[in-house]
């Protein structure tokens, strides 16, 4: 047996969104303004439509509105880039979210470009990039996963990682950067580690604060994670199926190998049931901000 706490994704997430239902009510009673989510789907990946399914529900259940815009894989840059303006252009709208990855022929960096930042609740517009650098995080939109994996640091931790050393694994522009920039808002010492670091297993090992967002199945081995580290995984990966597995599916696992994790660590985030459910929470409380701050 170990000592390590598994950090409970589901009820991380259910007391944010518990908070937001609860403003939410008081906005609409106060102001009648209804929080509006605008979630966009182009094409027809699967793994994209449970995520987009899950989004629209969540919105229900807090309360907002919710529109899904769901386009042909043919639809062309030039007809999202349309309906990215109309959203801007919605009073009803408070949220707009277009799910990547899109179709190869359509420009990811464009279509975030053509949101209105004061919109962008995934906070990957480079105004709110720019924002969060710039440490002006009252004004910013943050990135759902990291907002979501740092809530779970700071549940463990406290708000402020003085002294600690964070190193994040993965440098995305959706989880690794703004994890960097937000562990560095906290006061500590963060290194970005990635595929082309030297001797990865070493600066692991250095971290009181480790986070595990690079898409490789178990990668991050027990004997990489410094004992009494906070460790949190943001990968999901599906493994091959299983001779002989049910529904031909593999399980989902993360970045870290989590029963090696908890023997060494003290307090690890699991995959299943972790960073993931924190994401949609963090969407909602970032679209009753906007709601809020249209509200005046
Ligand atoms: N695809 C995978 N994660 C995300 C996310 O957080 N936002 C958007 N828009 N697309 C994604």
């Amino acid at each position: 047996m170990t000592g390590a706490v598994r950090i409970d994704g589901k009820a991380a997430a259910a007391a944010v969104l518990g908070r937001v239902a609860e403003e939410t009510a008081r906005l609409v009673a106060e102001t009648g303004v209804v929080p509006g989510l605008a979630v966009v789907i182009v094409g027809e990946d699967p793994a994209s439509q449970v995520y987009v399914a899950s989004k629209a529900k969540r919105a229900e259940e807090c309360g907002f509105r919710s529109f899904r815009h769901a386009l042909s894989a043919e639809t062309s840059e030039a007809d999202l880039l349309a309906l990215v303006a109309r959203l801007n252009a919605d009073p009803a709208v408070h949220g707009i979210l277009v799910q990547l990855p899109l179709p190869r022929h359509i420009s990811d960096a464009a279509v975030i470009r053509a949101i209105d930042p004061d919109k962008d609740v995934d906070g990957f517009h480079p105004v709110n990039v720019g924002r969060l650098a710039a440490g002006q995080t009252a004004e910013a939109f943050v990135p759902c996963t990291p907002a979501g994996a740092m809530i779970m640091v700071r549940d463990v931790l406290g708000s402020d990682l003085s002294g600690l050393e964070a190193v994040v694994v993965g440098r995305s522009n959706i989880v690794g950067k703004p994890m960097a920039q937000l562990l560095l808002a906290a006061n500590a010492t963060v290194t970005i580690a990635h595929s082309r670091t030297k001797d990865l297993p070493a600066v692991c090992r250095r971290a009181d604060v480790l986070v595990a967002a690079v898409g490789r199945p178990e990668m991050i081995r027990g004997d990489w994670i410094k004992p009494g580290a906070v460790v949190i995984d943001v990968g999901i990966n599906r493994l091959p199926p299983e001779p002989g597995s049910e529904k031909g599916k593999g399980r989902l696992v993360g970045d870290v190998a989590f029963d090696e994790a908890m023997a060494v660590a003290r307090a690890v985030t699991p995959v299943p049931g972790g960073v993931g459910l924190m994401t949609v929470a963090l969407l909602m409380a970032n679209t009753l901000r906007s709601a809020a701050r249209a509200a005046g």
